[in-house]
């Protein structure tokens, strides 16, 4: 059963699917820079290290809280 609170919110929201679950690396002043890549970073642009609760994902939705919980959905449109 899903958390039905993750889906209702007082702001208008904007779900956005990230694919990637490792950040992309790229030269500022001739030093690496890491950029998240997986979306959950608290400091971005540049990745925390946050992407390796992903690590484990399967191949379907997930949606994360602001704490960082998980929950696996079918679709963003379930209530339909
Ligand atoms: S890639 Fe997003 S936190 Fe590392």
């Amino acid at each position: 059963m899903r958390d039905e609170s993750l889906f209702h919110t007082t702001a208008m929201a904007r779900l956005v699917e990230h694919k990637r679950n490792r950040p992309y690396v790229v030269k500022v002043g001739g030093e690496d820079a890491y950029i998240c890549g997986c979306g959950l970073s608290g400091k971005k642009p540049f990745c925390d290290g946050t992407h390796k609760k992903t690590l484990d994902e399967k191949d379907q939705l997930y949606i994360y809280d602001e704490k960082g919980n998980r929950v696996g959905i079918t679709s963003f449109y379930d209530n339909e």
